[in-house]
């Protein structure tokens, strides 16, 4: 294999709630792939990281009385922990709010603006807040978002939007020019026939509703919004368009973005019509992966307080059996391009038979052999019969089946391959009863031959093994006094490399076997005792009176509150703010001035029932634009989390008096 460069890239993850099984498959499908093309020798870089930005985390750390970095930084520390638990070897964990991301975004922002591929305008569509998505009409799947198939309403305001109706052709013609662009091929067909051909709409790409955002550098009230941030960090991880971009010029085009099928489109005609406009080579291929199932359904955030007895938290998983057996469940039990599923079954039983059963038992027998009938040293073999060589030849086109897997991204493949050998070793042992030729002194010749092709298959599959089961390969290796960190194991992978008078040392169990029918009884009443506390603990959070709950604030001095000029003031008219669904507009009169104030409150108040009411107004707030009015002002209101009520001086307070 040439030793050239290989760059990798996951999706950058939502930190939006917890993380669960599903959420490590497309991670660590790439770290395994990152692994091998080491090993082979390629320089890698591998990416992943965390998609920091909009309104669903502004929401969610609003709900929970936070800054969003407050809400963010622990989930995202959460995630590292389980990246590192599961050994996934990344070159660089990219958060879109690192600096040099935003910088390279706002770059790019600007480049696309100069260039008349991004434009200023207006958007009316159907928007579903939790995917950050607008849609067609006619993409909404039973009137619902076509993605997660919930309420969508429609919405307007100003935007930026990318002409990606530009692309339309050249896309198609990438996909006609490079039939490896994007894989599995079906892939194709869904893009052009759903997304294409009906027609590509320009894309929005900035909003003016949502302050928790890359800002907009030329225009302030608006922030970049979703794609452009997202997918860019494809190339700002690497210094694109800053003063280092050496990594850049080494790595990109990018030789493979890996990315579940849902977020195909994003990746697939998006991604490659920015990279268009910016005048930047294409990815070489984006591969669009299935999801895991578990109970019938892609795990998701939204989904988690579903009743199961399935286990789908990856420290627990890992925690019970380690982390290499939740790596091979993943790396083994989605097939190539579709949907897997996850039972506590289906793994147990997974992990018993290929990880126990196969590898486990080929390893400790032999190992156990070798010292029993050699006293721990490996033999030399003489001659080899048919059978034997049927093994060599088994061990001597594994490296190539594998590599031809991998290349194929067909991961589960590439495992078949090594376990289809695994498997043969045990059948040859069955065969070649070493046993009854160790009890024979004549047979030593032949018993040794056996050693020692049976250590021939155990050394070159865990050397395969080592991207895939970074934890207990190594351990398997060292039985054979083979350093795992050797950057040249995979030179030699073909049968005779191993050499006679190599001390073996005696495997301890690497996979113990698991009573699944005890197992399966101890998850289930765990689970259902959870579930029956959850519910419980749901119950009397619902039946318990309200407890008020206790501020936390840091203290002012009274300088500090008398910076604040707080005024009475008459609502003299009101109305509601076209482009927006929250805000009102209110002429308010202070006796020695009228001012302009906009104040989100439409959600409570309809425009006519404020207007003649006494308000209490912050007057010397800097001026603010909001959806293009600009607002002079704040109106003060309790908010307790659920309702929003204005704060009334007494009927008898005089207009422009001051609030003290
Ligand atoms: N932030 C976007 C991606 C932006 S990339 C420029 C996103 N994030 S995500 O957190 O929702 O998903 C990240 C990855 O996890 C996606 O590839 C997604 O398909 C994958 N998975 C999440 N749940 C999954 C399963 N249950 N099964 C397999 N993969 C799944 O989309």
């Amino acid at each position: 294999m040439a030793k050239d460069t290989f760059y990798i890239t996951t999706p950058i993850y939502y930190p939006s709630g917890n993380w669960h099984i599903g959420t490590c498959y497309t991670t660590v499908v790439c770290d395994a792939m990152a692994r091998f093309y080491r090993l082979a020798g390629k320089d890698v870089f591998f990416l992943t990281g965390t998609d920091e930005h909009g309104q669903k985390i502004e929401n969610k750390a609003k709900e929970a009385g936070v800054t969003p970095m407050q809400f963010i930084d622990p989930i995202v520390a959460d995630l590292k922990s389980i990246w590192q638990m599961l050994d996934i070897s990344y070159d660089r964990f990219i958060r879109t709010t690192d600096a040099d991301h935003v910088a390279t975004v706002q770059k790019i922002f600007k480049r696309l603006h100069d260039s008349g591929d991004i434009y200023k305008s207006e958007y009316e569509g159907l928007y579903c807040t939790h995917c950050e998505s607008f849609f067609t009409e006619a993409q909404l799947v039973n009137g619902k978002c076509p993605d997660c198939g919930r309420d969508v309403h429609p919405e307007k305001e100003e935007s930026y939007f990318f002409r990606l109706s530009r692309y339309a052709d050249r896309i198609i013609k990438l996909y006609e020019d490079n039939p490896e662009f994007l894989q599995p091929k079906s892939r194709v067909n869904e893009m052009v026939n759903n997304f294409i051909k009906p027609g590509l709409q320009d894309l929005c790409v900035s909003r003016t509703s949502i302050t928790w955002g890359i800002p907009v550098e030329f225009d302030k009230g608006h922030v970049v919004y979703v794609w452009i941030d997202a997918l860019s960090n494809y190339i700002s991880a690497l210094g694109y368009g800053s003063d280092d971009d050496s990594l850049y010029r080494k790595f990109w085009p990018a030789d493979l973005h890996m990315t579940g099928k849902e977020i195909i489109r994003f990746h697939a005609i998006i991604w490659p019509a920015i990279l268009m406009a910016l005048g930047e080579e294409l990815p070489k291929r984006v591969y669009g992966h299935g999801w895991l199932l578990v109970g019938g359904d892609k795990l998701s955030k939204s989904k988690e307080d579903k009743i199961n007895t399935e286990l789908t938290d990856p420290k627990e998983i890992v925690s019970r059996y380690g982390s290499d057996a939740l790596r091979y469940f993943l790396l083994r039990e989605i097939p190539f391009g579709s949907d897997g599923v996850y039972t506590n079954e289906g793994f147990l039983n997974r992990i018993n038979s290929d990880l126990s059963n196969d590898l486990g038992n080929l390893v400790s027998r032999t190992t156990a052999m070798i010292n029993q009938y050699f006293g721990g040293v490996l033999p030399a073999f003489t001659e080899l019969t048919e059978l034997d060589n049927e093994l060599v030849a088994m061990i001597n086109g594994l490296y190539g089946a594998v590599t031809k897997a991998i290349e194929e991204i067909n991961v589960p493949k590439a495992l078949t391959e090594i376990f289809k050998l695994v498997g043969r070793a045990n059948k040859y042992i069955d065969e070649t009863t070493p046993w009854i030729l160790g009890k024979d002194p004549t047979k030593k010749d032949r018993l040794a031959t056996v050693m020692y092709v049976l250590s021939e298959v155990i050394r070159c599959s865990a050397t395969l093994m080592l991207a895939f089961l970074p934890k207990s390969a190594p351990e398997i290796l060292s039985c054979y006094g083979i350093d795992a960190g050797d950057k040249n194991l995979f030179d030699g992978l073909t049968f005779g490399k191993l050499a006679a008078g190599t001390e073996v040392v005696k495997a301890k169990p690497i996979f113990p076997r698991i009573d699944i029918k005890k197992e399966l009884a101890e998850i289930d009443a765990m689970m259902t005792e959870r579930h029956k506390a959850a519910q419980k603990a749901k119950k009397e959070a619902l039946t318990d009176k309200p407890k008020a709950e206790e501020p936390t604030f840091s203290e002012i001095a009274i300088d500090d509150f008398a910076k604040v000029e707080l005024r009475v003031a008459l609502v003299t008219s009101c109305e509601k703010i076209q482009k927006s669904k929250k805000l009102l507009k209110l002429s308010v009169d202070l006796g020695y001035e009228q001012r302009t104030v906009v104040s989100g409150i439409a959600d409570y108040y309809a425009p006519e029932e404020l207007v003649g009411r006494k308000v209490v107004l912050v007057a010397n707030l800097k001026p603010a634009k909001l959806c293009g009015v600009e607002s002079r002002g704040m109106i003060l209101c309790s908010d307790d989390g659920e309702k929003v009520s204005l704060v009334a001086p007494d009927k008898d307070a005089k207009i422009g008096g001051r609030v003290r």
